[in-house]
C-alpha cells in the first residue's frame, strides 16, 4: 500500500459565474519515505496540489487515499485532525510569528493539540536540535538569518512527529549556498527519521537533490521523472 495514492484528482475553483480547472485528472502514487519534488510554471497547480496532499483542501472529483484511508471527503474538522497527526508544512515565507521566540514558535503546534506545557517545551527543543538551533531556541525571528528562520520553522513541522514534510518552494526566499544547507537538513531527517519530503521548487538545483522530479503543466501530470505518465479522462 502506497503512503499517498491520488487517483484522477481534480480541483476546480469556482469564482462567480467563473470556473478555473487549477487541477485536470492527476494521479500520483507516493511512497512512504520517499524525497521529491514538484515543479512547474507558475499557475500551473502546484499550490493546489500541495493543499489537497496536505489535507488543506478536498478534490471536486477523484480519490485520495492517504495512509489507505480515503481523505477525498473529509471535514474541516476530520482534516484538521489527519494534518495533525501526519502532516508538517514549511512555506517559502517561513510563517513564523515574529513576537515569540523560536521555542514558542515551534511549541505552537502542540499547544493546538493541548499537549502539556513540560513535554511542549521538551519536544520543541528536541526539534530545534534536530536542526541544529538548540542553542538559538530563546532567539526571535527577527534575531536570526533567513536559513535559519526557515530551520526554525522546520522545527515546527516536526515538532508533530509527522510522517510526511510538505514544503512549498521553501528555498524561495534564500541564497543558493543557504539553499542547498537546507536540502542538506532535508535529506538528513529524510534518512533519520524516515519522513517522506515532497517539496515544490522553481528551481532545478534544489529539484537536483531529490530522487524523483515530478512535473506539472496546466493541472496535468507532464513528467514522473522516476516513473511514467499516468493520465486518465
Ligand atoms: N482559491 C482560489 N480560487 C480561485 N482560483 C484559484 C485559487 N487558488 C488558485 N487558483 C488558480 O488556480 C490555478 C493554479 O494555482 P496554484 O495552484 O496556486 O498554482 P502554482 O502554485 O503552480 O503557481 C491558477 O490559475 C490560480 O489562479
Ligand atoms: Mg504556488
Amino acid at each position: 500500500m502506497s503512503l499517498i495514492a491520488m487517483e484522477c484528482v481534480s480541483k476546480i475553483y469556482q469564482t462567480g459565474a467563473v470556473s478555473l480547472v487549477a487541477l485536470d485528472g492527476i494521479s500520483i502514487s507516493i511512497e512512504a519515505g520517499e524525497f521529491l519534488s514538484i515543479m512547474g510554471p507558475s499557475g500551473s497547480g502546484k499550490s493546489t496540489l500541495m493543499n489537497i496532499l496536505g489535507c488543506l483542501d478536498v478534490p471536486t472529483s477523484g480519490k485520495y487515499f492517504l495512509d489507505g484511508d480515503d481523505v477525498s471527503k473529509l471535514d474541516r474538522n476530520e482534516q484538521a485532525e489527519v494534518r495533525n497527526r501526519k502532516i508538517g508544512f514549511v512555506f517559502q515565507g517561513f510563517n513564523l510569528l515574529a513576537r515569540v521566540n523560536a521555542m514558542q514558535n515551534v511549541e505552537l503546534p502542540l499547544i493546538y493539540g493541548g499537549t502539556a506545557l513540560a513535554t511542549r517545551k521538551a519536544h520543541a527543543l528536541n526539534s530545534l536540535q534536530l536542526v541544529g538551533l538548540g542553542d538559538r531556541a530563546d532567539h526571535l525571528p527577527s534575531q536570526l538569518s533567513g536559513g535559519q528562520q526557515q530551520r526554525v520553522a522546520i522545527a515546527r513541522a516536526l515538532v508533530n512527529d509527522p510522517e510526511i514534510i510538505l514544503a512549498d518552494e521553501p528555498t524561495g526566499n534564500l541564497d543558493s549556498k543557504t539553499s542547498s544547507e537546507l536540502m542538506a537538513v532535508f535529506r538528513q531527517l529524510n534518512k533519520d527519521r524516515k519522513i517522506t519530503f515532497i517539496m515544490v521548487t522553481h528551481d532545478p538545483e534544489v529539484a537536483q537533490h531529490t530522487d524523483r522530479v515530478i512535473h506539472i503543466r496546466d493541472g496535468k501530470m507532464a513528467d514522473d521523472e522516476i516513473r511514467g505518465i499516468t493520465s486518465c479522462n
